[in-house]
């Protein structure tokens, strides 16, 4: 899809349609009332008569509106104004994206984008406009074998600054909000592949051929230089399966040289049937997920690419299958990871930190100005936060505080947990340095605090999207999340260097 940044009257507007917002109690936003002006109040006696009710996310569709140069003007209800907070904006405009798609409308001007926004500004506005819009038009239809006849958003939108509205920081907003967008697809598109097509081999491909596109470094290792660099606890989990490993490492050098990198660290297994710690068959599909970490970095690397950022970015990927065979991981198998560091595998269905674990240590070659990880790696940051919030743990304040604020900025938000020492007694093992499993308690904290062993020589945070990478049921399907954080994150981090 196409942006253009534009301020002018909404009634003169050459274009398939105008998106207004209108409020609760038959009040218009400031675009709804010059179109009804320019109508002689043909807006207002609809709202009369009841046919809309600026109801968050209600829309109606008009033809041609008297005295209005666009075929139609769609109307879109925000809800209370005075209340007009994240939530109302983004349903509001979701609802607007919807009606777009579904009347096949080839561009259109919306006006939403210069309403208020509670604790907001006109780029978040922009920003989130265009993720919507990416978001609404978004297909993952590659799979099917003839093309459904779904119709595809519009090919161009315009949004509306107010005359006198910031244009330079709403196009700075707009681009930024395209590339996150398109990160955000290339991690959905990866996700949602099936586990035979998108297995560590094609993850591998995916990121050399990212590298082509955007001038990425990108380099491969397969199960020989793994081997050799001593990575035992990532093979004992890769060794299960007939697919070979791949350990993928990418860099974007926008930078000063010798500036120390942020690192980003992402669980690449393509598919997580538990290995011979079995799970159940209900749902065992969705395992194809738990790769999303990896796609995330990958997402995030071509986002930082494109809008080159001056910082110096790393991602490492360690991708593989968990799968019971005869050369699986067994319960009581005790492996040595590349830190020295001996772990009982008690559950090899814990296999996320198994392969993490020799990532991080790896990643101590970088002298890294911070490191963060990104993970599907337990079941239980689900129910702690539900598919809202991302689980954050961190062994330093400060960069806890940086993701939790670009998570909010980006609308992609994170929280909290505690990294206490307390909880670290749950992964005593009697037969090696640790065991991988700390019991049912706080499963999310234990998780954390097997990588944080791992982590003592940089600042580390530990991101568990096990709840938000992607949703279930009948909208089952990628959500491309946390780029959205992790790009702000890192734009954040490049503008104050
Ligand atoms: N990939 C799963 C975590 C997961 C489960 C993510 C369900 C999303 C939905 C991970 O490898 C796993 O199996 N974790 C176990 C850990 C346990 C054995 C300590 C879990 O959460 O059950
Ligand atoms: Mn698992
Ligand atoms: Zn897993």
């Amino acid at each position: 899809m196409e942006y253009s940044i534009k301020s002018g009257s909404p009634e003169k507007q050459r274009t398939a349609c105008v998106v207004v917002g209108v409020f609760e109690n038959r009040k218009l936003s400031l675009a709804a009332r010059i179109i009804d002006q320019a109508a002689q109040g043909y807006v207002a006696d609809i709202l009369r008569r009841g046919d809309m009710d600026g109801k968050t996310g209600s829309t109606l569709l008009l033809h041609s509106v008297p005295g209005v140069t666009a075929e139609r003007v769609l109307l879109v209800g925000l809800g209370r104004e005075r209340d007009l907070h994240d939530k109302a904006y983004r349903d509001a405009m979701h609802a607007a994206v919807k009606a777009l798609v579904d009347t096949g409308v080839g561009d259109a001007h919306v006006y939403l984008t210069e309403i208020p926004v509670k604790r907001r500004d006109l780029a978040w506005n922009v920003e989130q406009a265009v993720l919507l819009a990416e978001e609404g038009s978004y297909r993952f239809e590659r799979m099917k074998s003839k093309a459904p006849e779904t119709r595809k958003g519009p090919r161009r939108l315009a949004l509306a600054v107010a005359a006198r509205g910031d244009l330079a920081a709403a196009t700075a907003a707009a681009t930024r909000g395209r590339a996150i967008a398109a990160g955000m697809r290339l991690a959905k598109d990866l996700g949602n592949m099936p586990g035979n097509l998108c297995t560590p081999t094609y993850l591998a491909d995916q990121a050399k051929a990212l590298g082509k596109e955007t001038g990425l470094k990108v380099q491969v290792l397969g199960r020989g230089q793994i081997e050799k660099l001593g990575m035992g606890s990532f093979l004992s989990v890769a060794k299960g399966s007939d697919e070979p490993p791949r350990f993928i490492i990418l860099e974007h050098l926008g930078g000063q040289k010798g500036d120390k990198p942020v690192v980003l660290v992402g669980k690449g297994i393509t598919f997580d049937s538990g290995g011979i710690s079995l799970k159940p068959a209900a749902e065992m599909d969705e395992m194809k997920y738990d790769m999303c970490g990896a796609a995330s970095v990958l997402g995030t690397l071509q986002a930082v690419a494109t809008l080159q950022l001056p910082l110096n970015v790393v991602g490492l990927i360690p991708t593989c299958e968990n799968l019971p065979s005869g050369r699986a991981n067994k319960p009581g198998d005790v492996v040595t990871t590349l830190s020295g560091q001996t772990i009982e595998v008690l559950n090899t269905d814990a296999e996320g930190r198994l392969i993490l674990c020799d990532a991080l240590t790896y990643a101590e070659r970088y002298a890294p100005a911070a490191v963060v990880d990104i993970a599907t790696l337990t079941g239980a940051c689900v129910i702690a936060l539900g598919h809202v919030a991302t689980g954050l743990l961190a062994n330093h304040d400060a960069l806890a505080r940086e993701l939790l604020q670009a998570g909010d900025a980006a609308h992609d938000r994170c929280w909290q947990l505690p990294l206490w020492e307390d909880y670290q007694e749950q992964l005593k093992s009697n037969f090696a340095d640790m065991a991988n499993i700390g019991g049912r308690p706080a499963g999310t904290i234990t998780a954390a605090c097997f990588l944080s062993r791992f982590t003592e020589k940089y600042h580390w945070a530990h991101l568990d999207i096990a709840g938000t990478a992607w949703k279930g049921g009948k909208e089952k399907g990628a959500t491309g999340r946390p780029v959205p954080l992790l790009v702000h994150f890192l734009a954040k981090r490049a503008a104050q260097a």
